[in-house]
């Protein structure tokens, strides 16, 4: 196996050759001219307002089974099973970044393994969309932001902008909130997890915004969207991105299938006359037109995922009047 290298030294790719009697065939390392043809696609959207993305997607990039994403010049890897392909590890490698592993198991949850260079001392902070949000590879298996909800919380701002009240279910770090309260938003960010509430208060400061003017509620969406109900509060904006599965502090199970579409007839009781709600869900096992069908609105609209998850469109983001 050898590597070619630019004349400054930089490594440019990778070819085996074989010594075939007088002469050599060189095979060059498809996976390695895949995953950079896939960072070279994403080169343009890196700039001083986002430097976080996913780099690589699966089949979407001709690599099934692994992804990429950069957090900050950080990477990290994912793969469904226990394994690194020996060319795509090499690849890693030889990049030079600070590389972290995560295994995609919903079950397991295993924290991300640092992988090459680097390894990270605790929190730092990314950008996106000009915002500042603080990202960890070392607070369990997710990293504080869900990179393919970029455009949502890019659209949050626009409808935003000018004010307004927002209310963030399932808000974990509070992403949609600090998009909506920098264009001088009102927010209410919602979630079973105090420490998530806590980590959502550190990206509000971090983007100079004033926590005492803004709410945070510990507790169960039904809970609260029946309580908002009851003292009268109704919100111009409501963001709904539950995770499929969760259990609350009672034992209380929620599942998107079953559940959704209470959750969107309590959101609608508290929804500005004009107002928006976007509602979500990375449910593989439910078509959009099934998840529409759930939410019921009177006005519905299905929008794609951003374009560096080109493998399969399993986020289905709607937006409703
Ligand atoms: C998939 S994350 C949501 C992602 C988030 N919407 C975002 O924009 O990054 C799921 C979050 O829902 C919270 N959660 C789960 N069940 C809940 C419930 N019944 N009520 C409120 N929050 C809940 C979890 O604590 C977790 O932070």
């Amino acid at each position: 196996m050898n590597d070619v290298r630019w004349e400054s030294g930089k490594w440019f790719s990778r070819y085996f050759s074989f010594q075939f009697f007088s002469f050599s065939v060189f095979v060059p390392t498809v996976i390695g001219n895949l995953l950079d043809a896939a960072v070279a696609k994403r080169a343009g959207m890196l700039d001083g307002g986002t430097n976080a993305v996913r780099l690589v997607d699966g089949a979407g990039d001709g690599v099934p089974g692994f992804a990429l994403e950069e957090y900050a010049g950080r990477w990290m890897a994912m793969t469904p099973g226990g394994e690194i392909k020996r060319e795509v590890k090499d690849w890693l490698k030889a990049s030079g970044r600070s590389v972290y592993w995560k295994r995609l198991d919903q079950h397991q949850k295993e924290s991300p393994m640092h992988l090459y260079g680097e390894a990270m001392e605790g929190a730092f902070a990314i950008r996106e969309n000009g915002l500042g949000f603080e990202v960890s590879f070392q607070s369990g298996y997710s990293q504080g932001i869900f990179l393919d909800q970029r455009k949502n919380r890019a659209e949050v701002m626009r409808r935003m902008a000018g004010g307004g009240k927002l209310l963030n279910l399932f808000s974990y770090t509070g992403g949609f909130s600090v998009a909506g309260a920098m264009c001088g938003g009102e927010t209410t960010t919602l979630d079973l997890s105090a420490p998530y509430l806590e980590w959502a208060k550190r990206n509000f400061q971090m983007n100079g915004l004033d926590v005492e003017g803004q709410h945070f509620c510990k507790g169960d969406a039904f809970h609260w969207l029946k309580r908002f109900a009851k003292q009268g509060r109704v919100f111009d904006g409501i963001v709904i991105d539950p995770p499929t599965f969760s259990r609350d502090e009672k034992g209380k199970v929620f599942r998107v299938e079953k559940d959704f579409g209470e959750l969107s007839m309590l959101a609608g009781k508290v929804l500005a006359k004009g107002g928006w709600m976007l509602c979500c869900t990375n449910f593989r096992g439910i078509s959009e037109s099934d998840f529409m069908k759930m939410i019921a609105r009177p006005e519905m609209e299905g929008v794609v995922m951003p374009e560096d998850f080109p493998e399969e469109a399993y986020l289905k983001s709607v937006w409703c009047e």
